[in-house]
């Protein structure tokens, strides 16, 4: 029998457990073992659970337990969910995490803690929910080279942006909707503004590109100054809004962005809807790989963390090669170096804009309100150009 500790019984610690009961079967035909899991920490009580003999409060009792060969952290944050981890990496056990907050801020020195005392720290959750990314990254695509990743990152996000799109709804209701079904944080500022998928493009880059890249590099931006004109005049002319992290690998620079971009309706990124994450992984011999499923929720957030735990439970010495290396400074492009098209939507004449943007396609031209996608060009020119307008809304336009 293998025994697991889950730290945290929120949404996705729940349906670890939950997962594990249901699958049981499966489950112990794919590891050739029983998976139990021993303890559940949380500093709530749960007196009504069917669990309720497995709740823990002090980590020490797990930390102590020779029988925990694997733990699933799961807390979120970088607070205690650091401490446990970095305790049971050092304790022998291997840890497995959905927390990309946790990945991203202290990835490097956690793989170094975990190759230290040879076991694994894996975080096939961190990104892209119950999509299947990290190892095809590391695993299939060992051979190549990958050049680019980019794709529609939080689950939230693309929820919220469906439900504008398609029904119309404010904002605030779709957040609501998308709190009631357990896939935002426990803050939602992160998801609206851009911070979560900052963090997963951050994981994704250093991952492909072999150096870690921190979020306080990566800029930012969410989707709380998208209005539904934006939506409805983009949909009109071809283009639905996203979420889109991008990372591209220029040698010893690269980009690694997070920001709404208007996405042609030809791209695939653009039919990906609600809850669904999608990642375009574009490697130097395979070409495109293009991923694509829930990108949050309880039970396909689980399924990732329990795939994790099974293979750690296979593998208990440290995988060769997992990770990345230290950061190599300055190498993230600011966006003043970087090039782009630009939707923009400005309260000023047709005359006004074209005196800035002589090639621009003005794509909506309405009581004083002119719209126009502009060619691509170095952003630096772009934001000299944009203090002559008045600029309602200025959206990036996805290169593919
Ligand atoms: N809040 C995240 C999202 C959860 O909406 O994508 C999964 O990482």
């Amino acid at each position: 029998m293998i025994n697991v500790a889950v730290l945290g019984f929120g949404t996705v610690g729940s349906g670890v457990v939950e997962l594990i009961e249901m699958n049981q079967a499966h489950i112990t035909a794919k590891l050739e073992n029983q998976l139990n899991v021993k303890y559940i920490l949380d500093i709530r009580d749960f007196p009504d659970s069917p669990y309720k003999d497995k709740f823990v409060k002090d980590f020490s009792v797990i930390e102590n337990d020779p029988d925990i060969k694997v733990v699933a952290e799961v807390i979120g944050g970088a607070t205690f969910a650091y401490d446990y981890t970095v305790r049971a990496l050092k304790a022998g056990k291997s840890v497995v995490t959905s927390n990309k907050e946790l990945v991203a801020q202290k990835g490097y020195e956690l793989l170094q803690l975990a190759k230290e005392h040879n076991v694994n720290y894996f975080f096939e959750a961190s990104v892209g929910g119950g999509i299947p990314l990290i190892r095809p990254m590391h695993r299939c695509m060992a051979a190549n080279e990958v050049t680019e990743v980019y794709g529609i990152l939080n689950g939230t996000t693309n929820f919220i942006l469906t439900k504008m799109i398609e029904e119309n709804m404010p904002f605030a209701e779709a957040l609501k909707t998308a709190q009631e079904l357990g896939y935002a944080e426990a803050d939602p500022t992160a998801d609206v503004e851009g911070i979560d998928a900052c963090r997963k493009i951050c994981i994704l880059s250093s991952l492909a590109f072999g150096h870690h890249v921190y979020p306080k590099d990566v800029y930012a931006e969410g989707i709380s100054k998208i209005s539904l004109d934006d939506v409805a005049i983009a949909d009109e002319n071809g283009y639905a809004i996203k979420l889109i992290g991008q990372a591209e690998n220029y040698g010893s620079k690269i980009k690694a962005m997070v920001s709404p971009a208007l996405v042609p309706h030809t791209s695939l990124l653009s039919s990906v809807k609600d809850v669904f994450n999608s990642v375009l992984m574009r490697g130097n011999a395979v070409g495109d790989v293009f991923l694509c499923g829930r990108g949050a929720g309880k039970l396909p957030t689980a399924s990732a963390v329990v795939a994790d735990i099974l293979d750690a439970a296979k593998h208990f010495e440290f995988l060769k090669g997992w990770g990345w290396q230290d950061e190599v400074a300055n190498r993230v492009l600011s966006q003043e170096e970087l090039d782009f098209s630009w939707y923009l939507r400005v309260e000023n004449t047709r005359e006004e804009l074209l005196a800035q943007y002589p090639d621009a396609d003005v794509v909506f031209d309405e009581n004083g309100v002119i719209a126009a996608i502009t060619k691509v060009e170095n952003n630096g020119e772009h934001q000299k150009k944009q203090k002559n307008l008045k600029v309602l809304s200025a959206i990036r336009v996805l290169q593919l």
